[in-house]
């Protein structure tokens, strides 16, 4: 029951709102006709999404050595069979523009000493096409565009704002299959508010918080896939869940990422004794798609019972390591590793979700006036497995084009129609938050041990009772009590672990980054597994 006290919800009118602060949402504002009214919302922090700690850098064809040609193979030789030739050209051949557009909102990428940009090498990609901030790009990148947005008067940027869910005409019971905006949580009064809007855009990131060990910050839950998929979209290939080889081991260290670049600049990866043995994996070695490389690493740990391996570039001049890495070199250091003299203990950790919500070249979803942009969509680029640096790429790529999309069109969209505010009176506030903590630990041990690196089907089947006991217990606690950052984070994650334990169930081979030992070869024809709201049914094994 609503108290007499509590404010009266606020609701606001924009043409544009924009739900994530990271790379994909701030260059779609920063690419709107500054008439428009845009509104940017984030969780928590502007810079609080995966933007901000990207290392490695932006793939781009950007040398002279190096063509569109041979970027579009890399990708699709990555993604196992899987991407969609037409995005992945589309994304490649926009991105020397996309880069130009980032250098002249005036981040500072690395330059050689003839004062060219320096190009970096990572996984996958057969030529040196990585631009960086040294080994914090992501971190330039987000302060760059977050101090650009701040400057343009037409741009509102509000943090500690959660999107609820979308709202459509179909949610009012109106003709028409729009969206009209979004309910909003505001986290400094814990009062949902109304947002309309006649454009809304998602970009809240990937779902890589449903593993118990994962490279993302707090808030990776997968929020806008999940509040898609209930307004009535498509959500494609959630089985790909990429691993990341080499995120930092030690029991104080939170998610901290070893780029690739590492083995880029000559890293190796060592067994405990100090032996190699990429290369009785793949012939590319240290330098394999990181499917391969965080399976065999995975491999090795489970043959040999180690908790960790070793990444190891000590063998290179203390100088080098300390100018390409300075932010990981500082980081080893807090924990008393000097990565100059001696190898960085690693495991692999949940990454990036390739999957996410279907979108066309204009980052169009299923419903008309919601576009996707950035991790939470899937556009097809990145087929069975991303390669490195592709992602930041296509958050510049293709929020451009929904920026362009938008733009295009706005003047025949008329404003939303009216919408009901956020109803309050049947609930009341949780008395029992531990029913949150102890599921959200629950979900991501399970998906961590069940749905992994590597799976089988009863590890699948097991994982999917287990989901569907959640997710009955999470509604039942979602329509009794007050939403909260961390109920709405739990129901979102228990909805895309859902997603993606049925696409790995429904996916009978092994491709990219889903591997069961049930299906361990190549189906003849590779097919996107694509999940239909309105058809949803849980898979027969
Ligand atoms: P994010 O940057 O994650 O931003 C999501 C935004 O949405 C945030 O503002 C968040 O607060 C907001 N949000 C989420 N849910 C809600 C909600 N319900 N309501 C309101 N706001 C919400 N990729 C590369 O290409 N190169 C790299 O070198 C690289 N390095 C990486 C290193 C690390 C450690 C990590 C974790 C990822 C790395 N990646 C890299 C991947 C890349 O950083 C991300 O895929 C990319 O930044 C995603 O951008 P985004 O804008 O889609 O989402
Ligand atoms: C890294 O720097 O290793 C991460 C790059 C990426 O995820 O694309």
């Amino acid at each position: 029951m609503a108290c007499d006290n509590d404010p009266m919800p606020q609701s606001y009118e924009y043409d544009v709102l924009i739900i994530g602060s990271g790379a994909a949402g701030l260059t779609v504002a920063l690419n709107l006709p500054e008439h428009l009214n845009i509104c940017v919302v984030s969780k928590a922090d502007i810079s609080s999404g995966a933007t901000l700690w990207a290392q490695g850098g932006i793939a781009a064809v950007l040398d002279d050595q190096d063509s569109t040609e041979n970027h579009v193979q890399d990708t699709l030789a990555a993604g196992g069979g899987l991407c969609n030739e037409e995005a992945v050209r589309f994304t490649v051949e926009n991105s020397k523009e996309s880069i130009e557009w980032l250098i002249g909102t005036g981040v500072d990428f690395t330059r050689d000493t003839d004062a060219q940009f320096h190009l970096t090498r990572e996984g996958g990609h057969s030529h040196r096409r990585i631009i960086h901030a040294a080994d914090a790009t992501g971190h330039a990148v987000s302060t760059t565009l977050t101090a650009q947005a701040q400057a343009r008067s037409n741009i509102e940027l509000r943090s500690g704002r959660v999107a609820v869910d979308l709202i459509t005409n179909r949610k009012l019971a109106l003709p028409g299959n729009r969206c009209v905006g979004a309910y909003i949580l505001n986290l400094e009064d814990n009062h949902v508010e109304l947002f309309r809007a006649r454009f809304t855009v998602i970009a809240t990131g990937g779902a890589s918080k449903a593993y118990r060990y994962t490279t993302n910050p707090d808030g990776a839950s997968g929020d806008g896939i999940a509040m898609a998929w209930r307004a009535g979209c498509r959500v494609a290939n959630m089985e790909f869940n990429q691993f990341h080889p080499t995120c930092l081991y030690h029991p104080h260290a939170k998610s901290f990422l070893i780029t690739e670049a590492v083995r880029g600049e000559g890293g190796l990866l060592k067994l405990p004794d100090g032996s190699r043995f990429m290369d009785r994996f793949d012939k590319r070695g240290e330098l394999a798609p990181r499917d391969i490389v965080a399976r065999a690493i995975d491999h090795e740990m489970k043959r040999l019972g180690a908790d960790h391996l070793y990444l190891d570039i000590s063998h290179k001049p203390a100088d080098f390591i300390r100018h390409h890495f300075p932010t990981i070199y500082e980081k080893c250091l807090e924990f008393g590793i000097d990565i100059t003299r001696e190898p960085i203990p690693v495991v692999p950790a949940a990454h990036y979700t390739c999957g996410g919500i279907v979108s066309d070249e204009r980052a169009r979803t299923d419903i008309n006036q919601l576009y996707v942009v950035g991790e939470a969509g899937f556009t097809g680029l990145h087929g069975a497995n991303r390669m490195a640096s592709n992602s930041l790429l296509e958050c510049l790529v293709y929020g451009r084009a929904a920026a362009a999309d938008i733009t295009r069109r706005e003047a025949d969209i008329p404003p939303p129609p009216d919408a009901p505010a956020w109803d309050e009176s049947q609930v009341r506030d949780s008395d029992e938050d531990v029913v949150i903590s102890h599921n959200w630990d629950e979900l991501r041990h399970f998906m961590w041990d069940y749905v992994g690196i590597v799976r089988t089907t009863k590890r699948l089947q097991r994982a999917k009772h287990r989901v569907d006991l959640l997710s009955a217990e999470i509604s039942e606690f979602y329509s009794n009590y007050r939403v909260t950052n961390d109920l709405l984070e739990l129901r979102n994650l228990v909805t895309v672990s859902d997603l993606i334990i049925c696409s790995a169930l429904q996916r009978k081979e092994s491709r990219g980054l889903h591997y069961t030992l049930d299906y361990p070869g190549l189906l003849h024809e590779a097919r996107d597994t694509v999940l239909i709201p309105t058809t949803y049914r849980t898979p027969s094994p």
